[in-house]
């Protein structure tokens, strides 16, 4: 059998982290510059069921019986063995590659997982629809983000633009005008986890507060949905910086993210703010064609370790498998 590969893109956050966790709605895009890539080859000389987990990046190199069962490959694995009705696999080996800087805000472990579940449902040869691609992947961050809202998940599974409110049908975004955003990391690695359940403590510290931070979220990833949808992304930059704010007084930006978000609009961005769950990760700017370079050369000065460059268009679906 010829070993088959399956790529999950990274995403970003438009509008509306931390708020969809408590069903507002909120903006998300693919970010296919950078890619999670997962191949699945048989393993000739193997007993059946011993499947092999290679991932270089992050040193590991196991036997999937050897890892715990929270883990989540063995997790997303579980997964595709229950959507599949099978016990066990035959003899694998499992490479798992990824360009997506990690606990970043840019989905790395949604994409590892949408890889992983496509690679060994298509080597298998009973590749899986996208519901059960996104629900593996819905409970693989359950298990380690404790109330995750599902919008990671989904707009790595599906590829596309999305407008997403926990809980309800996923509503892929028109983009009419296509838009570029610089993606800046800061090189700090937060972990997504930890800083949704401290907002939720100081949620439930100052529910007022925190509501009304959540609810004026969602109405800027509302505005910005119609902003997008009438072919207007070039005016979408006030609201960046709006929800830039509330997510300072939601408690989750840091020095480093303030530091590039400032950079970034004094070079002449539409907007900016950070992406993702915040105290470190990445941030997002709006950019025209003509401010971009300095708008990148900007970042790097102010301590950026990369920037990435991406456009959004609605029909940005590349394959999958
Ligand atoms: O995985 P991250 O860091 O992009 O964060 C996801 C966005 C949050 O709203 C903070 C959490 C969630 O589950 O929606």
């Amino acid at each position: 059998m010829p070993a088959i590969a399956a790529s999950a893109p990274g995403k970003a956050i438009l509008f509306g982290e931390h708020a969809v966790v408590y069903a507002r709605p909120a903006i998300a895009v693919p970010v296919t510059q950078v890619q999670a890539r997962v191949t699945v080859s048989a393993r000739l000389r193997a007993p059946a069921g011993e499947v092999m987990l290679l991932a270089p990046e992050i040193q590991l190199e196991s036997r999937l019986d050897a890892l715990q069962p929270e883990h989540p490959l063995a997790i997303g694995l579980a997964g595709v063995r229950a959507a599949l009705g099978i016990t066990r696999f035959p003899a694998l080996t499992i490479r798992i590659q990824s360009t997506i800087p990690v606990a970043s805000g840019l989905g790395s472990g949604a994409a590892v997982t949408v890889a992983l579940v496509r690679a060994v449902a298509g080597f298998l040869g009973q590749p899986l629809a996208d519901e059960q691609v996104n629900a593996i992947a819905f409970s693989v961050e359950q298990t380690h983000h404790g109330t995750p809202s599902g919008i990671d998940n989904t707009v790595i599974t599906y590829n596309q633009p999305v407008y997403f409110v926990r809980g309800q049908p996923i509503e892929r975004l028109a983009v009419p005008a296509a838009f570029t955003l610089l993606i800046g990391d800061t090189g700090v690695q937060s972990p997504t986890g930890a800083v949704v359940a401290d907002v939720r403590a100081r949620w439930q510290a100052e529910p007022d507060r925190y509501e009304a931070l959540f609810q004026a979220a969602g109405a800027i990833a509302q505005a910005g949905r119609y902003l997008i949808e009438t072919g207007r992304p070039d005016s979408l930059g006030p609201l960046l910086d709006n929800n830039h704010q509330m997510l300072q007084e939601m408690g989750v930006s840091s020095p480093d993210l303030d530091r590039l978000v400032a950079a970034a609009r004094q070079a002449g961005a539409l907007g900016a703010k950070l992406s993702g769950g915040g105290r470190g990760g990445n941030m997002i700017a709006l950019v025209t064609t003509a401010a971009a370079d300095s708008v990148r050369l900007a970042l790097t000065a102010a301590g950026a370790v990369r920037v990435v460059s991406t456009r959004v268009a609605a029909d940005d679906r590349t394959p999958t498998v």
